[in-house]
């Protein structure tokens, strides 16, 4: 029997971003070629200043390249329009940042719920499905409290929690567990690495440190924008 190929949920070819500062230009990520397949658990490494966010971020649609070709489950992002890339970022990809990045005067179960809204989705079939993520977050007795009134890794969970609204296909992490302790940010790698493996969701983990290590089924190390073969020894 011929095995049937998986095409790869995530496509790049010398993908490029150059940033123009007045007269000097910064490289991003210069001339990159990925293929990922679904359900990989990609640790994307790299030291600071190697191009982790600008590649997270072109693959979440926040930004476009300057040249190259990038596609990401089925979506062409360098040929969508504004409006094409806002439904992208809503319902195709889900993000988590180091600064967990919530609505201050939202409490947890409305920060959850937000981009399901956004979407156009039913409040009450939102409400509940941000009610069953919380529980499994294990913030099902945090839902009313406010950002302020939480740890770091109970902020974290409710932003993958507020990630996972919509169903992505893909969740994209920079750095989740660059402002948590070492216990909080073993908490939140295993939950991703629990997504990947129960749901079969693609995850990106972009992170400096080690933390993620021995979850990847993949790990590519970025040096100077590109990727190297070297032994990432940062
Ligand atoms: N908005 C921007 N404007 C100018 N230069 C930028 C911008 N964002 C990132 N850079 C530069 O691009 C390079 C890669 O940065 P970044 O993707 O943030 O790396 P990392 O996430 O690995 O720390 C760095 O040299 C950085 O200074
Ligand atoms: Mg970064």
């Amino acid at each position: 029997m011929i095995k049937k190929k998986t095409n790869p949920v995530i496509e790049a070819r010398n993908l490029t971003r150059i940033y123009t500062l007045g007269d000097s230009e910064v490289i991003g990520i210069n001339d990159i070629g990925l293929d990922i397949a679904p359900g990989e658990l990609l640790v994307l490494k790299g030291n600071s200043g190697s191009g982790k966010s600008t590649l997270l971020s072109l693959i979440a649609g926040l930004d476009r390249p300057t040249r190259g070709y990038l596609n990401v489950a089925d979506h062409d992002l360098t040929k969508a329009t504004p409006s094409d890339l806002t439904h992208f970022r809503r319902e195709v990809v889900g993000m988590v940042f180091q600064s967990f990045n919530l609505m201050p005067t939202l409490n947890v179960v409305e920060n959850a719920c937000l981009p399901g809204l956004l979407a156009g989705k039913s409040a009450g079939r939102i409400t509940s499905k941000a009610m069953e993520l919380l529980d499994w977050l294990g913030l099902s007795s945090r839902w009313n409290h406010l950002p302020a009134q939480l740890s770091g890794g109970e902020m974290q969970r409710t932003a993958i929690a507020r990630a996972l609204i919509n169903d992505p296909d893909i969740i994209l992490a920079d750095e989740p567990t660059g402002n948590l302790d070492s216990r909080n940010g073993q908490i939140v790698v295993e939950l991703f690495a629990e997504l990947n493996r129960k749901w079969n969701r693609t995850v990106i983990i972009a992170t400096h440190s080690d933390i993620a290590d021995s979850s990847a089924s993949m790990t590519i190390c970025l040096k100077d924008g590109m990727i190297t073969d070297q032994t990432c020894d940062i």
